[in-house]
């Protein structure tokens, strides 16, 4: 059953055993951040997309929206986030008196870096009254110019909410264009105006490899997240965020799945059921590099010396009207 040409992965059936050097580094290093959460009362959160040794150790692994109420709950004195920029500054509007880090310091995301602030207020100039949904992967300061946050997992009931508050009928969709687009698909009776922007690991799966697999796997179940081009989402058997397409394939009775999104949750899926297959289109398409950054070595030079120069750190005037963005996402979302 195994596949070589259509998919370079190799489906993990079962967790291959580390070699007894790894297992014994591995201890050492897991022992060395227990220390360390204990010493600094640290919470870890690790986004599905981080390599499986940093999720494994995390306090909380979940899609951005539940990591953001993790980061908003949590009683620690700090928060160290696995995942890249955006999500460490979201901890940090949600939770503005922890001191918060980035497992690395050098995570940043491409999709979020696709608008700027000034290109946001540029954006509105053109479309003068329409307010603006934005997508959790955008900075602070973006969403200070926005009316409302979303994520991928609430993006559709967020535009409609946001919708019967300002009656009106369009909005601003920043940056993804293909999230806006599946919303889109999901509300005709509104019309979504989308920025330019793309998650540029999605962007790279393409429907040939996703199409070359069901023909190998005709029984292959093809769970897509929003982020992938339009023409994956028209053959996915569901489409959701990464905490969707999760459950979706554990609480399945299929035994083969098509995972078109980041490579990290074909691989926690393929840890959590390993009498399951599980494909990425392609391994060299689906790894977001950004998301690969955190090793446990950083996290563990962070929780030793909190470094005061990565600390995450919103200027007021930005994070007031960039949280408040936040709590009207989570209001609707209640
Ligand atoms: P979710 O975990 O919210 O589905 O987000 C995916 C993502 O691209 C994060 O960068
Ligand atoms: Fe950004 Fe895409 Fe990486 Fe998510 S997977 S962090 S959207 S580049």
């Amino acid at each position: 059953m195994a596949s070589s040409v259509l998919s370079p992965f190799k489906p993990v059936q079962v967790a291959s055993a580390p070699k007894p050097q790894k297992e014994a580094r591995l201890r050492t290093l897991y022992a060395r951040l227990g220390e360390l959460k204990q010493t600094r009362n640290a919470v870890i959160l690790a986004h599905l997309y981080e390599r499986l040794d940093v999720q494994n150790i995390a306090d909380h692994v979940g899609d951005s929206l539940g990591l953001s109420r993790q980061a908003a709950q949590t009683s620690a004195d700090v928060i160290l986030f696995c995942g890249v920029h955006f999500m460490a500054e979201t901890a940090k509007l949600l939770s503005p008196d922890k001191k918060v880090f980035l497992g690395n310091a050098n995570a940043g995301c491409p999709m979020a870096d696709m608008i700027t602030r000034q290109q946001l207020i540029a954006f509105k100039a053109q479309h003068p009254g329409v307010p603006v949904v934005a997508y959790v992967n955008t900075s602070a300061e973006v969403k200070a110019e926005s009316d409302v946050c979303c994520t991928s997992a609430n993006a559709t009931g967020v535009v409609r909410a946001l919708c019967q508050q300002h009656g009106v009928d369009r909005v601003l969709f920043v940056p993804d264009k293909n999230l806006g687009n599946y919303v889109q698909s999901q509300c005709p009776d509104i019309e979504l105006i989308n920025w330019d922007g793309f998650c540029p690991t999605h962007m790279r799966m393409h429907l040939e490899d996703v199409e070359a697999l069901k023909k190998q796997y005709p029984q292959a179940m093809i769970l897509a997240h929003p982020e992938c081009n339009d023409d994956i989402k028209a053959v996915a058997d569901v489409i959701g965020s990464t905490t969707v397409i999760r459950q979706t394939a554990m609480a399945s009775d299929k035994r083969v799945f098509i995972v078109c999104t980041e490579d990290g949750v074909r691989a926690r899926l393929a840890q959590d059921c390993p009498d399951k297959l599980f494909f990425t289109p392609t391994q060299a398409c689906a790894v977001c590099p950004n998301m690969k950054l955190t090793r446990l070595e950083n996290m563990i030079a962070t929780l030793e010396h909190l470094p005061e120069a990565d600390e995450i750190v919103i200027p007021d005037a930005i994070a007031e009207p960039a949280r408040q963005t936040l709590a009207l996402m989570m209001a609707i979302d209640s």
